[in-house]
């Protein structure tokens, strides 16, 4: 029977929703409340659109609302958006902050296309210097269905966690 690990952390950026929501749910299989980052930098309605696309083009890290109190070990799971082809910027300032860290790491990442992706996730494991636990990118017409759901749940009982909910 699958094991929880000692300790699971879900952290979520979200500028528009779809990530908090995907984060809701993952945390509802794995039992736990989902950290929400936030940052001040895309405050600007258009401006920072083109802030965000241009950070997320760089695989630029930006200072987060919130000081992290990373666990050592177990498990963390990062959901966010995919920003110009990268990762959204709050992301990569919680990826670089694991990078010399021992926790297994796995990505959930949203997205308007649902052919995006693998350069995406390429370039968080390159960036955190060790293979992901569970990769996933979900694409927002489908979060919300059942497909949405039995997806966000698979990516669950793939990390090795016992899901807690229907
Ligand atoms: C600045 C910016 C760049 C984006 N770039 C992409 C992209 O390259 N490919 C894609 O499929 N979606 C892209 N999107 C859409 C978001 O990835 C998608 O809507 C995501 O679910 C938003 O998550 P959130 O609501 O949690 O912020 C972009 C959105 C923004 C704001």
């Amino acid at each position: 029977m699958p094991q929880k690990p000692s300790s699971i952390l879900i952290y979520v950026y979200s500028r528009s929703g779809h990530s908090r929501r995907v984060a809701e749910h993952l945390g509802n299989y794995l039992g736990v409340a989902p950290f929400e980052v936030t940052t001040c930098r895309y405050s600007w309605p258009v401006l920072s659109w083109i802030t965000a696309a241009r950070d997320g083009m760089r695989g630029r890290a930006v200072p987060l609302d919130q000081s992290l109190d990373l666990p050592e070990g177990g498990l963390v799971v990062l959901v966010g958006p995919v920003w110009a082809g990268g990762v959204g910027a709050p992301l990569n300032t919680l990826i670089d902050a694991l990078a010399n860290g021992e926790q297994d790491v796995a990505v959930l990442l949203t997205c308007d296309d649902p052919n995006e992706l693998t350069a995406s996730l390429h370039k968080i494991a390159e960036r955190l210097r060790r293979p992901l636990k569970g990769k996933m990118v979900l694409s927002n017409g489908v979060q919300d269905t059942s497909e949405g759901h039995e997806r966000i749940r698979a990516f669950a009982e793939a990390l090795g966690v016992q899901v807690t909910a229907q």
